[in-house]
């Protein structure tokens, strides 16, 4: 038998075949490819792979600019999919650019410069010796027998049953993925909705303590909660309040604060944040106190919360939402007003 053609330039492919053991096919006639007849098509073919490498590596680089120059806080609106963060579709396209041009490069340069080849790969037989497969029916007619699979219908219909039937919650719970009852808020309205209001109490957690601003040192934090938080989980049955309320204080001296998400919103230095990460919402208590960084141990996300809560390292997209604090008559750490931004994960940014 002869090799039948190989691809231009390389001359490889008139060994391979022998080589990994396969034998050319004689009986089937050889359509070259244009790249293999024609070098100009070939050095086209060649032009036009290099150039898909180098998009892939131009959309490399403008994916490192997006994501030094783009604001994380700045939205953009697209056709169907609404409102976005600018710097996550700015990075996703890039990247996505990136890695389908080298695929597609390769596969460029697979089809029209590579060897080309037809060849049959000799192999073994694919069935089992007889004497194995006549064992394997035995051994599954001895099991049959003995498991009674064949002889009590009532059970074998009733497992039948129970299988079909078991995977069916898991298909009905993925509904609260994509669907939401009607009237519903959506849940950027849900995690902005917390029990912080006006004149709430901030006490710690998970002791219901109140709170003087003397008690928490420059440098101190103190993870905290609402006042009412303890009667509202009772009577809610659940976590959820707790998941959205938790807060920390953290003292600093006022002269290191940078910004603020409102005027005032501190008391002499006391600032409080959200507890629970922007990114997918683990709860945070690793303070910096000489850098006023707040680290998140799940992803390693990081807030300056001397710089409103900025994001300044991390997988995370949003700055940690502050909570206005004050003092009540009797000298309390009190709420001022409700967040102004959700609190938690930023799942919904997307929606
Ligand atoms: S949950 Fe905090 S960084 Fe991912």
């Amino acid at each position: 038998m002869t090799e039948i053609s190989t691809g231009p330039g390389t001359g490889a492919g008139e060994h391979a075949p022998a080589k990994l053991g396969y034998s050319p096919v004689a009986d089937i006639p050889h359509r070259p490819r244009v790249a293999d007849t024609d070098p100009k098509a070939a050095r086209r073919a060649e032009r036009q792979v290099s150039s898909m490498f180098m998009l892939s590596m131009l959309f490399v680089v403008l994916f490192i600019i997006a994501f030094v120059a783009i604001d994380k806080s700045a939205n953009v609106y697209l056709p169907v999919f609404g409102v976005v963060g600018a710097m996550n579709i700015t990075l996703g396209f890039t990247m996505g650019a990136a890695i389908f041009l080298i695929g597609a490069g390769a596969i460029q340069w697979a089809k029209k410069l590579m060897p080309d080849v037809e060849v049959v790969q000799e192999r073994h037989d694919l069935s089992s010796p007889a004497e194995a497969t006549g064992e394997a029916a035995a051994n599954y007619e001895r099991g049959k027998e003995e498991s009674g699979f064949a002889r009590f219908k009532i059970i074998r219909r009733t497992l039948i049953g129970a299988m079909v039937l078991f995977p069916i919650p898991l298909i009905v719970m993925l509904r609260d993925l994509w669907i939401s009852p009607p009237g519903s808020p959506s849940p950027s309205e849900l995690l902005t909705t917390t029990l912080w209001k006006d004149g709430t109490r901030v006490v710690t957690d998970p002791t219901y303590l109140p709170i003087r601003p003397e008690d928490i040192p420059v440098g101190g934090l103190v993870s905290a909660a609402p006042a009412d938080l303890e009667e509202v989980q009772i009577a809610e049955g659940n976590l959820n309040a707790r998941a959205k309320a938790a807060i920390i204080l953290v003292r600093m001296d006022p002269a290191d604060i940078v910004s603020q998400q409102g005027d005032g919103w501190d008391y002499q230095g006391i600032v409080a944040y959200s507890k629970i990460c922007t990114h997918v919402g683990c709860p945070i208590a690793l303070y910096e106190q000489r850098t006023h960084h707040l680290l998140c141990p799940c992803h390693q996300s990081t807030f300056d919360l001397a710089d409103s809560g900025n994001v300044v390292f991390g997988p995370a997209a949003r700055r940690m939402p502050q909570l206005p604090i004050g003092v009540d008559v009797e000298g309390f750490i009190v709420a001022k007003a409700p967040f102004a931004e959700p609190v938690g994960p930023s799942f919904w940014e997307r929606g």
